[in-house]
Parts: C-alpha cells; structure tokens; sequence
C-alpha cells in the first residue's frame, strides 16, 4: 500500500484512474517517475491552456520570486497586481469593448461562482437561480445548488435550495421550441417560479458532458434575460481564456453577459487564481463584504500577465486553436464512422471536444485502454459517458496527431 492509499482521503479520484506517480511535465507530455510519458489531453481540466511549465511563464514566475516579489497579499496592492490589471484592461477588456470590474473572489473556480451568486442576490434582492440541467459550477454550497450532477449534489449533506433547473440546450431533442417552459413560467403569475435574481449558464458544458449550446441559444437566452431583468452569468470558468477559440466563450455569439466568471487557465501557469467580471453598476459590495486569504497569489497575477502578453495581443492562438479544434472534430467524426455500430458522437466547439459513447461503462473502458498507451483523457456527462479531449491549446500538431492516434487506437481496441 502506498502513502496515497493510506494517508490520502478516499475522496481521491483521479489518481485512481491514473494510478501511477507522476514527477515531471512540459508542454502538453506529463511524465511519472519512471520516465513513462503521457500525452495529455486533459489539461488539468482546463487550468493549463497554456500547457505544462510554458517556459515564457516559467521564467517571469522565476524571476519574479528570485527577486523577491511578494507572493502573498490578500488584496493588497502589488505591482503585480497592477501589471495584471492594466493588461487585462488593455489586452482583454478594451479590445472587446466591455465594460467589467473585476473581482478577485478567492482562488477557485467554485469562489467565482459564488461571489456571482451572491452579488445577483444582493442587486436585485431576489433569492432564486435559473440554471441548467447538466451544469456543473463547483463544489461549494451556492455553486453545488447550481450544478446538475446529483452524486455530486449528494455530498452536500443538506438541502440545496433556490436554483430552478431549466433544459440546456438540445436538452428536449430539439423537439421544443427553446425556452417555452421558461419564457411560460416567467410570464403566467400563476405559475409558481420564484422571481429569479439571475440566469447562471456555460456556453459549453465541460463536466456535462461537453455540450455546446447553439449561438442562437445563447443569443436568445441573453434577450430573455434583458427582457425580464435578470441577470445574466456566463461561468466561463473553464471555458474561458481560449478554450472554444475566442477569449470568452460567449463572444462568437455576440452577447454580453452581466457577470462572467474566470478561473483555472486564467493563472496562466497552473496557479490559482480566479475573477468575477461585474457590470460596473452593479457593483454594490460594501469592502470587506466578500473576502478570502488568497484573493490574489501575485505569482499568479505574474504568471498571468505574461500569458496575456504572449498569446491575446493577436488572435494567433484563436485560429490555430480554431483549426485544431476542426482537426480533432474530424479525426472523431473518422472513430464514429469507423464504428457504425457504437452509436458515438462527436461533440464540443474550439478544443473543447467530447466523444460520445453508449454508456458510461465504454467511455470509461477507452481512457483506461488510452492511459495504458500513454493518453490522459478523463470522462464527463451524467453517466461518465463522455471522452474529454482537452489539450493545452498550445499542443504541437505532431502531438495532438499522436495523441488522436492512441486514442484511435484505444477505441478500436476497446470494442
Ligand atoms: C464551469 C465550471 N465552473 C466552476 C468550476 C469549479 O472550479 P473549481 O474546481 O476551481 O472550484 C468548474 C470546475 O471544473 C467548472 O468547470
């Protein structure tokens, strides 16, 4: 037995479908400590964009703690600090035309949400939600209410209350016209629906099972929104930063979000580091009101930065994640026509991309048979359903050709 079996929570869950130890990473390879490496399509599940010991982040996080950069602060303000913000105005925020405050909530994705949460609550004195079947938000209580998955929902161990989930998108088959039920609740006084404070939705579900919701979708949902004054929360937490192509998600479909929330590859370099986005009027906390020890980890202020810097002063990245993206669409629209029989579907936008298999049981069979050839792809959807291809959206195509080989394989080798 090893210290992770006997000291390690049984909580523990990646290690156990990966169960080797791993020592050393770069780029878009892991490798554990027997020099085995792995191609690694899951990028920290979405916190490394920018893949492994990026060696332009590495350097600045290097020199900035040889130097004696202050790491730690709460949210004070560090020069760090005010480099990330005045890049993220200038490189993000202002080329894009959008107007955000921008928060600093705690270091997870699951803090974003929450201060969303709270915020929409405190604006409009409402206390319901509208979410989305299949969302999945994080592991805190406001953000657990929010999120689908009932094993997870289950852990919270007490009631969760105030959400109201409504059909994502496609959710009925296509078979309804979207937000009948919503748009009927909104408007009939009898039907029941607690007025909702605001509308919390993933452009793409990544934990869901890589559902991409249409730009129409998208587009009409915003309008209901602004029709009905509610406010609208894109969590952008891991769909963010690049993952479908543009910076934000929700920017192929043109629409503005009230709040947006940023995490995971937002740090850049794999560190924490997390930002709600917040239409400036609507900024009504009191200071102090939400706080948090590690509000703003300045290595990662550093590391972010940079990545700023190298990758969003052109839309270099988003083509090439743009052409990646198709590329891997058409190497799984190839294993589902390969296998007729399986009835498998090629799904998600960008390099956010899921293959669909019968049941839960096979998805699961296919990463372990692509982890033994060297693949790391983990499962999402209700039922585990769902192969994630997620690499660093700087993999090499030499790598991303590797790795869409083994996975090729490893389905072929499954059935
Ligand atoms: C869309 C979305 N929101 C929130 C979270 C929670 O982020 P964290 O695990 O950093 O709390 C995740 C994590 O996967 C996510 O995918």
């Amino acid at each position: 037995m090893t210290v992770f079996e006997t000291l390690e929570s049984e909580v523990r869950s990646y290690s156990r479908g990966w169960p080797v130890v791993f020592d050393r990473a770069v780029g878009s390879h892991l490798y554990d400590e027997s020099g085995k490496s792995y191609v690694d399509f899951f990028a920290g599940a979405g916190a490394l964009n920018y893949g492994h010991n990026n060696p332009v982040l590495k350097q600045a996080v290097v020199d900035y703690i040889l130097r004696d950069g202050v790491t730690h602060a709460l949210d004070m303000q560090t020069v760090a600090k005010r480099d990330f913000l005045e890049s993220f105005r200038d490189l993000v925020l202002t080329p894009r035309e959008l107007d955000y405050k921008v928060m600093f909530p705690g270091p997870a994705g699951a803090n974003a949400v929450e201060a969303a949460l709270k915020l929409a609550r405190k604006v409009t004195g409402r206390v319901s939600v509208v979410n989305f079947t299949n969302a999945f938000h994080g592991m805190t209580l406001g953000a657990l209410s929010v999120t689908g998955n009932s094993m997870k929902r289950g852990g919270a161990g007490v009631p969760l209350v105030h959400a109201t989930p409504m059909p994502y998108d496609n959710y009925l088959d296509g078979r309804v016209p979207d937000f009948l039920w919503l748009e009927r609740l909104l408007a009939d006084s009898g039907s029941g629906l607690n007025e909702p404070a605001a509308v919390i939705v993933e452009t793409v579900q990544g934990e869901g099972g890589i559902n991409a919701a249409r730009v129409e979708w998208l587009r009409g949902l915003a309008e209901l929104c602004e029709r009905h004054g509610i406010l609208l929360i894109v969590d952008d937490v891991q769909m963010g930063c690049g993952r479908t192509g543009p910076f934000f998600s929700f920017e192929v479909a043109g629409i503005t979000p009230d709040i947006v929330c940023l995490s995971k590859s937002i740090g850049g370099f794999g560190l924490p580091l997390a930002l709600t986005l917040i239409r400036p009027d609507l900024d009504v906390w009191e200071p102090g009101e939400h706080n948090g020890t590690f509000r703003g980890i300045n290595p990662a202020f550093v590391a972010s930065t940079e990545a700023l810097r190298a990758y969003w002063t052109d839309d270099t990245l988003e083509k090439s994640t743009l052409a990646k993206g198709e590329q891997v669409e058409r190497v799984l629209l190839g294993i589902a026509d390969a296998h007729p029989d399986a009835d498998l579907r090629a799904k998600g936008r960008g390099l956010a991309r899921g293959l669909r298999f019968a049941d839960g049981a096979t998805a699961g069979a296919v990463c372990s048979a692509a982890f033994q050839r060297g693949l790391l792809m983990e499962t999402s959807g209700p039922d585990g359903e769902v192969a994630k291809v997620m690499p660093p959206l700087t993999i090499t195509d030499d790598e991303l050709d590797d790795g869409l080989r083994i996975l090729t394989e490893s389905v072929a080798a499954t059935r």
